[in-house]
């Protein structure tokens, strides 16, 4: 059985402050045990929310690493680092990265595999654009993109990882898939899991739609069979908001 995994990435909002008096509001809103829940968050703030969660059961995940152990890589930071500060999570392979930051399925793929050596569970996030949609591509593009990812990854570490379903036309824009869109994406990203590593992992993955989730729509998104979860990017920046979505 497959906990429900909601998880909010913050992308580059709050400062130090504002996480933290996030956090302290957050926290006394909290008492919910029979869904996971997490705050991605930036570099600068994930000591201070670590700090502020402690013994909530509430998880912090980052939102980006370097595949590279260490090096001359000005602005990156490492598996280790993360290590180094009991982070669990990791986003790999957002959009908003492969598009700004030239981020492909190949480094996302060097991604996951330090993230296995660093036992940081990846939040893998995949997603067709609408020119694809429109063209009737989205299948096999997110297909691709899963096989790109996964090259080479154990079966063991696959089925601990989390795979986003995020359609990039659904990010930001208030536009959300349809609870079936959503839904026959995820299920079919698990029939892909199931080719490559066979049922017993593609029974564990945890599968998250992302894009446009929100109080209002996070019931229907949730009561689909095929999703496991959510990656929630503006509606996770407000405790009551984000907290709706979790008592979904
Ligand atoms: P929004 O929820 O703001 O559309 O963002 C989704 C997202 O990109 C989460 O990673």
């Amino acid at each position: 059985m497959r906990k429900p995994f909601i998880m909010g990435n913050w992308k580059m909002f709050k400062t130090t402050k504002e996480a933290v008096s996030f956090a302290k509001e957050f926290k006394s809103l909290y008492h919910k045990s029979d869904v996971k829940v997490g705050i991605c968050a930036p570099f600068t703030q994930l000591a201070a929310l670590s700090d502020e969660f402690y013994g909530t059961g509430i998880v912090v995940g980052a939102q980006n690493m370097h595949f590279e152990e260490s090096g001359a890589f000005t602005g990156e930071i490492s598996a280790d680092m993360l290590n180094e500060m009991d982070i669990e999570y990791c986003i790999i392979g957002h959009s908003e990265r492969r598009q700004y930051f030239n981020e492909t399925d190949d480094t996302v793929n060097k991604k996951l595999h330090t993230a296995f050596k660093h036992n940081i569970i990846p939040i893998l996030c995949v997603g067709e654009v609408l020119a694809q949609r429109e063209a009737g591509q989205e299948f096999n593009v997110v297909k691709s993109q899963l096989k790109g990812a996964l090259l080479n990854l154990s079966a063991e570490f696959v089925s601990k990882i989390v795979i986003a379903y995020e359609p990039v036309w659904a990010i930001g824009t208030g536009k959300t898939a349809t609870p079936e869109q959503a839904n026959e994406m995820c299920g079919y990203i698990r029939t892909v899991i199931e080719e490559l590593y066979g049922d017993d992992v593609s029974e564990n993955v945890i599968i998250q739609y992302g894009g446009s989730v929100k109080p209002g729509n996070a019931t229907e998104l949730m009561n689909m069979e095929e999703i496991d979860g959510a990656l929630v990017g503006g509606a996770s920046l407000k405790p009551a908001d984000f907290m709706q979505i979790i008592n979904f």
